[in-house]
């Protein structure tokens, strides 16, 4: 393809298919005039090659291991950010200054509290519930209260939503956590920074008071910014898919949360623990029985935390959580065996000519779970942290989304392999 686009050659028949240049990585072929020009659609299983859309949010480089929001390295924003400023720059496009961001984090305590009605709401949950469930029912129904603050053209009220929606996670997610519990809901406090309220809701007992430990409010920060955003994951696309018929930002995300909570998608950092600690718990199972039941292709069973759709290297994230994960262990809890079998594993499969041929190396998913449970987080509620980081991407897509003049409605087509025409049966006959 030149900087004009393609020729598509069908039979003796040839289409021009203008070009979609981007500023870094694969540009693309418009053939959005394929199907009513010959007749004919795409097939693409899982979208694997195909862009829905422009954006200027997040950039990953799957070959050179690189992830960049709005221009800025990963490394760069962990290293320096709060998780507060990410959002921001991903919402807005630019960094915040110092007045911006301190109005940022004021809108953030304004909105902390939940209506006292949603009591009702959690309580209605069995006790066993998964708290992605309650995460994401409790976001739809929060839409309930904000009726007037749905309209996607309103910018006013998409400022409003998004920030109701970034204050509120918190303390819907340690609501969640507390229900399972049986303990009292802890109401959020303004004196303490977004991360350390939600540390707070999760952690502190009406009885007692609780001290926020600083590593692990740095250590939280810098894994919510690892998760802020990622391209057109499948709980992005699926915001924006849902957004695309004017849904409002409540519905969207609330769809993106159950995408998210998949064991392929964000609920991986669940599974990636519960796989270490069978490995470190049953006496027959070592790393090699496991890698060697990952790649028989008549065994469903994956390394969980292995393999990406855009990385064809090491995942970035995960390098950065590698080193934090020994940094993190040394500060709060000591040593963790499962850490040691994570090491092994990953050791095992980047020596293994399936793992190495097929390009599949650690994903941001192999280490967090151990860093979650070092900072005392119970393992069900590893997906919900991934959440509350993934709502700025979240938001921002939807956002870019809406104001995009090109956007149109999600409606992939088919390609229909059914029945062409059946006689009925009537019901008394069959
Ligand atoms: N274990 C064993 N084999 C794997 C794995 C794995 N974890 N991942 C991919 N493969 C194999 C796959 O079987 C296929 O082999 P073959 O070419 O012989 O058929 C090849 O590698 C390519 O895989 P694919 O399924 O075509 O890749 P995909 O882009 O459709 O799927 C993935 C990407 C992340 C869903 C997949 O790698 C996977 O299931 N990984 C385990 C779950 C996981 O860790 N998910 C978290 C992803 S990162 C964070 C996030 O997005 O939430």
């Amino acid at each position: 393809m030149d900087e004009h686009g393609a020729t598509l050659q069908i039979g003796d028949r040839s289409l021009e298919l203008p070009a979609v240049p981007a500023h870094q990585g694969n540009s693309g072929v418009d053939i959005s005039k394929l199907r009513a020009a010959e007749g004919i659609v795409t097939f693409d299983p899982g979208f694997a090659n195909t862009a829905s859309a422009q954006s200027t949010i997040t950039y990953i480089d799957g070959t050179a291991g690189k992830l960049t929001h709005r221009g800025y390295a990963i490394e760069e924003l962990a290293n320096s950010c709060s998780f507060l400023e990410v959002a921001y720059l991903l919402l807005f496009g630019h960094l915040p200054n110092k007045n911006q961001l301190e109005q940022w984090q004021d809108s953030m305590k304004r909105h902390s509290l939940l209506n006292e009605e949603l009591k009702r709401f959690f309580n209605a949950f069995p006790k066993r519930a998964h708290p992605m469930a309650i995460l994401s029912s409790a976001t739809n129904a929060i839409s309930t209260f904000y009726e007037e603050y749905h309209d996607p053209q309103d910018e006013e009220a998409i400022v409003q939503s998004a920030q109701r929606l970034l204050a509120k996670m918190p303390t819907v997610a340690a609501w969640s956590y507390k229900k399972s519990t049986g303990f009292p809901y802890i109401y959020p406090r303004n004196d303490l920074s977004y991360v350390e309220n939600f540390l707070h809701m999760m952690f502190a007992l009406p009885t007692e008071p609780y001290h926020v430990d600083p590593v692990i409010t740095k250590a939280l920060n810098v894994l919510l910014i690892l998760h802020a955003d990622h391209g057109q994951n499948c709980s992005t696309a699926t915001v924006r898919f849902v957004g695309s018929s004017q849904a409002n930002l409540f519905a969207s995300v609330a769809a993106g949360m159950n995408a998210l909570w998949g064991p392929l998608h964000g609920g991986a950092n669940q599974k990636v623990v519960e796989m270490l600690s069978d490995i470190a718990n049953d006496p027959d199972a070592t790393t090699e029985s496991y890698i060697a039941r990952a790649k028989d292709k008549n065994d469903p069973f994956r390394l969980m935390g292995f393999g990406h759709r855009v990385y064809k290297n090491y995942d970035p994230r995960a390098r950065i959580l590698k080193k934090f994960a020994d940094d993190v262990l040394d500060r709060v809890k000591g040593d963790d065996p499962l850490l040691e079998v994570a090491q092994q594993l990953e050791e095992t499969a980047l020596n293994d000519e399936y793992f190495a041929s097929r390009n599949l190396y650690p994903n941001v998913d192999f280490y967090s779970g151990i860093i979650f449970r070092a900072l005392g987080f119970p393992l069900r509620m590893f997906t919900v942290l991934f959440a509350i980081g993934r709502l700025p991407g979240w938001i921002a897509n939807w956002k870019e989304m809406n104001e995009d003049p090109t956007t149109r409605i999600a409606r992939p087509r088919q390609i229909y392999i059914g029945e062409e025409s059946r006689k009925f049966v009537p019901l008394h006959q069959r």
